[in-house]
């Protein structure tokens, strides 16, 4: 099924247009709402163990992962969120050893959320959730999930955990993922970069000494980081220059450390290092981050002078961070002059910066309107 707010839009875009097309999206747009799209859903099935909570906030996030219509809803009207694009919670698809299983259990997770927002398109969008055993089977996935269900594009939980023993990582940063991010390009879609948990292996060689480590506080953003890292590195932006790609939890810490990553870096373009430009220069072209879960006024004012504003988008990080946090947050950053020296909140962006931040800069990368 397609994601088609009403059968006389389609109508209206065929007998205008001969090519086939999708019809104009149609969403809940105030003027000034926000749009947020680091925001898990899963099924029953899909939800894996959770953790880094206590077991009864545990409960409650795993009801509102599996729910749209309820309190989700409700949560969105009530912090002025005016469109959510869904995406299956990690580390899904990304989880998943065997090849086979992958592709089924990503064909069947994208067709049921197609399948539950397709009554509520004005306030709900979505990423597709796909198996990376196989460059050119995701790059099929992505099509059909874009082409034909409306989804805005697809969001990668990490790398792809293979092998019989669960402990082979496929990362998508080698030539053989070039069919892969042709398929992006071509689509003219983002793909968000979300944390995984590590494989057990990993798990207990780098984090057995500090198990509180591992998740959200640490382990997510040290091994994102390097797979971004490794798209920056390995030149797939030289290879495909108008590829997007997001980056959560304001950039998993990279653009504060750009300094140091480009200087070590430049060290080693005598010795062979395929990146033709500079980390710092994709956060110009190629990459965006997200104020998911990193709801911090003077981090967000310290990436704006070293990425620029035009590269942040807002999003919450549902159900691990909540609306309130996260629209209390942003809605606090505007109004003022700008530059507040970070000091939270008051008059940290100008009124125009904070709607690119809460919204256009969303339009623009997810073509909302067009
Ligand atoms: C549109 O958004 C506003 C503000 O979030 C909300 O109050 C209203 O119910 C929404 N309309 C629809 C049709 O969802
Ligand atoms: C969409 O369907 C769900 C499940 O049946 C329901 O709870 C929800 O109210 C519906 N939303 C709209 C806008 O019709
Ligand atoms: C993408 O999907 C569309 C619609 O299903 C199909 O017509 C087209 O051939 C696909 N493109 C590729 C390159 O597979
Ligand atoms: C690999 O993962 C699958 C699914 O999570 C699990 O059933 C299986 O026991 C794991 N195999 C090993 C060797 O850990
Ligand atoms: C972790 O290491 C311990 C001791 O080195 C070992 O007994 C255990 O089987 C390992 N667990 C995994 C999941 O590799």
């Amino acid at each position: 099924m397609r994601l088609v707010p009403s059968s006389l839009a389609l109508l209206t875009s065929i007998s205008l247009i001969t090519t086939p097309c999708l019809a104009r999206r149609k969403w809940n747009d105030t003027g000034r709402g926000t749009i947020a799209f680091e925001e898990s859903w899963g099924t029953p099935e899909i939800v894996g163990p959770l953790g880094g909570a206590s077991p009864e906030a545990l409960v409650q996030i795993r009801a509102d992962i599996i729910d749209v219509h309820n309190q989700r809803l409700k949560k969105m009207d009530a912090n002025g969120i005016d469109f959510m694009i869904l995406s299956c919670v990690t580390p899904c698809i990304q989880g998943i050893s065997s090849p086979s299983l992958a592709a089924s259990t990503a064909k069947s997770l994208n067709n049921e959320l197609a399948s539950q927002i397709s009554n509520n398109t004005l306030r709900f969008g979505a990423l597709a959730a796909l198996s990376m055993h196989d460059p050119v089977e995701a790059a099929q996935e992505l099509n059909r999930t874009v082409k034909e269900l409306g989804f805005l594009g697809a969001l990668v939980n990490d790398y792809q955990q293979a092998g019989a023993n669960n402990d082979t990582l496929i990362f998508y940063d080698t030539p053989q993922f070039d069919p892969f991010w042709k398929m992006v390009t071509d689509l003219d879609v983002p793909v968000y970069f979300h944390p995984r948990v590590n494989i057990p292996i990993i798990l207990n060689l780098s984090y057995s000494h500090a198990p509180f480590l591992i998740g959200a506080s640490q382990e997510f953003q040290a091994t994102l980081s390097t797979h971004v890292l490794g798209l920056c590195t390995n030149g797939v932006f030289d290879r495909f220059p108008t590829l997007k790609v997001i980056v959560g939890h304001m950039g998993e810490r990279v653009p504060s450390d750009l300094f140091r990553i480009d200087s070590r870096l430049d060290a080693q373009r005598s010795i062979g290092l395929p990146m033709k430009q500079t980390v710092r220069s994709y956060w110009h072209t190629n990459l965006y981050s997200t104020t998911s879960g990193d709801f911090d006024t003077s981090l967000l004012l310290y990436h704006k002078s070293q990425i620029g504003l035009d590269r942040i988008m807002f999003s919450v990080d549902y159900p691990f961070d909540t609306m309130e946090d996260a629209s209390g947050w942003v809605n606090s950053l505007g109004g003022g002059k700008g530059g507040n020296g970070g000091k939270g909140g008051g008059n940290a962006l100008t009124p125009e910066e904070l709607l690119a931040l809460k919204r256009k800069t969303a339009i623009k990368v997810f073509k909302l309107n067009n």
